[in-house]
């Protein structure tokens, strides 16, 4: 209780200065609850407007990829240099210090397996759960025109419904069956769905031709997938284009972690993304990182 003796009149009132309402940084975003933006702002960096998420979640349908064999030794030194981590409740619990910062991209659905039909996922983590492990959005994936299409939209609406009622933000992640083809026309297609039915932000692939019409019919914020790994400066370049062409950021994860140089090449793509470093430039600067070791 403040000692209420002595209590200093209050007087600074700046008449003259009408209160401002800024509007929030992020596309498609104005309108959302102070939570939700509270999450995205972690997400996105603010002055920016853009994210590097580190993608580690791999394991959630194919078991130690690559890399990620020990999350302990290779990725815990890469978390400084993310915006976010992606993961799974299973990773975050039994090797993520909770004094960690960094915002956490939950990956709430699954059920399926290498081993079989990969569209086949529910909902695999309660909301409970993700309120208290303190997340910032949960992540479901889509398969659109994939066998079990509406059961995967299902799942990320009620999600979006869920979130909505917590001020957890739901991110859409965009997956391509095998026989699929990889191209703009497919990307607008899924990337608007998600967005009219509810995502706040989307995790979809680039494709060399016409990406921006993706990115511009979209109307809430799309985040690149780095996919496989490829030589860093084509995944350099790949990270330009994206942010060029309307991305707000990136969500790699086999290009840093399977890379000679994993430290170097999260620094590289953090230029990239957050200081629209040109290609060339980041991949002499992932050289020199890499040869100071
Ligand atoms: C995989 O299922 C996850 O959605 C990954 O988060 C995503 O594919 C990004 O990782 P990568 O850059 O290795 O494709």
């Amino acid at each position: 209780m403040p000692d209420i003796d002595g209590i200093k009149e209050a007087k600074n009132f700046y008449t003259d200065r009408p209160q401002t309402c800024e509007g929030f940084f992020l596309k498609g975003s104005n309108s959302l609850d102070w939570g939700i933006k509270n999450r995205l702002a972690r997400i996105f960096n603010p002055q920016s407007g853009r994210t590097v998420m580190l993608a580690i979640d791999h394991g959630y349908f194919q078991g130690p990829t690559t890399g990620l064999e020990r999350v302990d030794i290779n990725i815990l030194p890469l978390a400084p240099y993310a915006d976010t981590l992606m993961l799974t409740r299973g990773i975050l619990r039994s090797v993520v210090p909770p004094s960690t910062s960094k915002a956490i991209v939950l990956r709430v659905s699954g059920g399926a397996s290498i081993l079989k039909e990969l569209s086949n996922e529910d909902i695999a983590v309660d909301i409970e759960e993700s309120i208290r492990l303190n997340v910032c959005p949960m992540a479901v994936q889509v398969f659109i025109g994939g066998e079990y299409e509406k059961e995967s939209i299902i799942n990320m609406t009620r999600m979006v419904d869920i979130g909505n009622r917590y001020g957890i933000p739901t991110l859409a992640v965009t997956a391509v069956g095998k026989d699929m083809a990889r191209d703009a026309k497919y990307f607008q297609l899924a990337c608007r769905i998600c967005a009219e039915l509810g995502a706040h932000y989307i995790k979809t692939y680039y494709v060399e031709k016409d990406f921006d019409t993706v990115t511009a019919s979209c109307p809430v914020p799309i985040v690149m997938v780095g996919g496989k790994k490829i030589p860093e400066l084509d995944a350099l370049t790949m990270a330009y284009n994206a942010v060029q062409q309307g991305a707000s950021g990136v969500d790699m994860g086999r290009n840093i972690f399977q890379s000679d140089a994993p430290v170097a090449m999260i620094q590289a793509d953090g230029a990239v993304v957050h200081q629209n470093m040109t290609p060339a430039d980041a991949f002499d600067l992932y050289r020199s990182l890499k040869e100071k070791g």
